[in-house]
């Protein structure tokens, strides 16, 4: 307080030489950290992992949380976490949950004598554990979509939170990527490559199986091994330019899955993650939220649908390729504006992304410019409109887009007594010609809905990535299921 006071005193007197910049809030979303296989269910995250994740937290908390912090956000606790400042979430799932939860532990570590508290009798008692914290990650799980017993923020953290996760359009247009001739062509062109790695993976994929289709699960089950066994069989195979390889056609495979220029709504998780971010930081704006920090687990398919979302892929084609484990990507609410609160008109946003984990040697996130801009900082106004121009925010337009209409869809259905809701302007409909049209309907919707409901509840949302669900050994895209994470 004594320092406040002192800084406030310093900047009305002296005319300000540097204007200093002021972070309000920040929105990250996080990949997990090392794991073991998907081809082995279920997946684990390992040491190495939290071990990336702790140090990753521990970057953000030299960047945004402590008192020395290099752009500290403004209003965050330093030392002991409040949880009300700190929107954490992750999915149900062992390995973003945990990762989440060491995520955490980096930004807020122990604080050892700070928790320690003075009885009636005098006697002083420290918590455990050195003064751990409890940074409560919120899990949204597929099955808790089905409660009907759900407040109305509740209801709003349901199906549509999970991204990708049963969204009856991106899962049509995700086949749609299997039976293209590019597709067809890549399979053909990789069907020997795959069969020569046979003596590699054979324990796990039959010759039937070691093919382009299951180009991830096979990338993945390389790396797993190249990063924990010592003994491959066979080794001598994986080359520099074998791994390579690996690595760039499970590269086009997930990229084809996520995104697709002219069918948007493939990217679905990436649009329900824009509406999740484009929440969080217009409540900050607004001043309405008690959380300047909003933190999300998801997957990677997840960056891939933003990213091609976001044209980021038109920066650097380096986009078009899956994130190394834990890859995050900030988004800064930043001003030089010493007014408070800021006006809208001098809020802009910084997009940082890490590729891989963030804080170790030397790997740093880099600023990139969003939405073909050439310009490192995009004004909030641009922001939001660009944003909108893809983001999905409530159940309803989720709905919409999806083309589902029954289930927790039902109530959106065309005909139901229950659309006639005011607050979103998308006109439901099945869809079947335009899913732009779908996407673009939504448009509106999100900015009303910020402003109808001041969106705390929103905020937990998450999406996981789920943008389909591939059984492991098969390349057909299912209903519901394991993240791609
Ligand atoms: C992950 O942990 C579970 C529970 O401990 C275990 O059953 C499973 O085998 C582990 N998975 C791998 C791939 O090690
Ligand atoms: C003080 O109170 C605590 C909790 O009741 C107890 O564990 C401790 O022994 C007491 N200390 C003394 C010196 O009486
Ligand atoms: C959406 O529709 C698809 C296709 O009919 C279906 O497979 C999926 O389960 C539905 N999703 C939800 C959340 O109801
Ligand atoms: C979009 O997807 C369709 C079908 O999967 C495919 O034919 C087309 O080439 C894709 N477009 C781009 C730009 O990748
Ligand atoms: C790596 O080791 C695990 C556990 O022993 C095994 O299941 C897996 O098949 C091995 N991977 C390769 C590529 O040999
Ligand atoms: C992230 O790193 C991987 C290699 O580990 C690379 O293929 C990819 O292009 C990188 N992504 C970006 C955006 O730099
Ligand atoms: C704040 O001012 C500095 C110095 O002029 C500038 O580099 C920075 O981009 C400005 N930040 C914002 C958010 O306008």
């Amino acid at each position: 307080m004594a320092m406040k006071l002192s800084l406030l005193a310093l900047a009305s007197s002296t005319l300000p030489l540097v204007q200093s910049e002021t972070v309000l809030g920040v929105y990250i979303f996080h990949r997990h950290g090392d794991r073991t296989p998907k081809s082995h269910p279920p997946a684990n995250l390992t040491s190495l992992g939290a071990e990336e994740v702790f140090l990753s937290g521990s970057y953000y908390r030299s960047r945004y949380v402590a008192s020395d912090g290099s752009s500290p956000v403004r209003g965050l606790s330093h030392d002991v976490a409040v949880a009300s400042q700190i929107a954490l979430t992750a999915p149900d799932d062992a390995v973003l949950h945990n990762s989440a939860q060491v995520f955490a532990q980096g930004l807020y570590p122990p604080v050892g004598r700070l928790s320690a508290q003075e009885l009636a009798n005098g006697t002083s008692v420290e918590a455990p554990l050195g003064g751990y914290q409890y940074v409560p990650v919120k899990a949204v799980s597929a099955s808790s979509a089905s409660g009907a017993s759900s407040t109305r923020a509740d209801a709003e953290n349901n199906e549509w939170l999970q991204g990708g996760s049963g969204c009856g359009n991106a899962m049509v247009s995700s086949n749609n990527y299997f039976a293209s001739a590019e597709y067809q062509k890549t399979y053909g062109d990789s069907k020997g490559f795959y069969q020569t790695l046979l003596p590699v993976i054979g324990g796990t994929f039959g010759a039937d199986q070691a093919n382009f289709k299951n180009g991830y699960t096979i990338f993945d089950l390389i790396n797993v091994a190249r990063i924990h066994n010592k003994t491959i069989p066979s080794s001598d195979l994986l080359t520099p330019e074998t791994v390579a390889e690996v690595q760039n056609l499970a590269n086009i495979h997930e990229w084809n899955l996520a995104f697709n220029e002219t069918e948007p709504i493939r990217a679905i998780a990436g649009s329900v993650l824009a509406g999740q971010i484009l929440q969080q930081l217009q409540s900050v704006v607004d001043g309405k939220s008690k959380s300047p920090l909003g933190v999300q687990f998801g997957a990677y398919a997840s960056f891939s649908s933003f990213f091609g979302l976001a044209q980021l892929q038109k920066v650097s084609s380096d986009f078009t390729a899956i994130v190394d484990y834990a890859s995050s990507m900030a988004f800064e609410l930043v001003t030089n504006s010493t007014t408070s609160p800021a006006s809208k008109d001098d809020v802009s946003v910084r997009f940082l992304f890490s590729n891989g984990t963030a804080g170790a040697a030397g790997n740093v996130p880099v600023t990139y410019p969003l939405f073909g801009r050439t310009q490192a900082l995009t004004p909030w106004s641009v922001f939001v409109d660009e944003m909108n121009k893809f983001a999905i925010g409530d159940t309803k337009s989720w709905c919409t887009a999806c083309g589902n209409s029954t289930g927790q869809c039902a109530p959106y259905a065309s005909g139901s007594s229950n659309d006639g809701d005011a607050t979103t302007s998308s006109k439901s409909g099945k869809d079947s010609n335009g899913i732009s049209t779908a996407v673009a309907g939504v448009i509106g919707a999100l900015v009303t809905l910020v402003v109808v409901l001041g969106i705390e509840g929103l905020v937990y949302a998450l999406a996981g990535l789920r943008l389909v669900r591939k059984s492991t050994l098969t390349g057909k895209v299912e209903a519901s299921g394991a993240s791609k994470a």
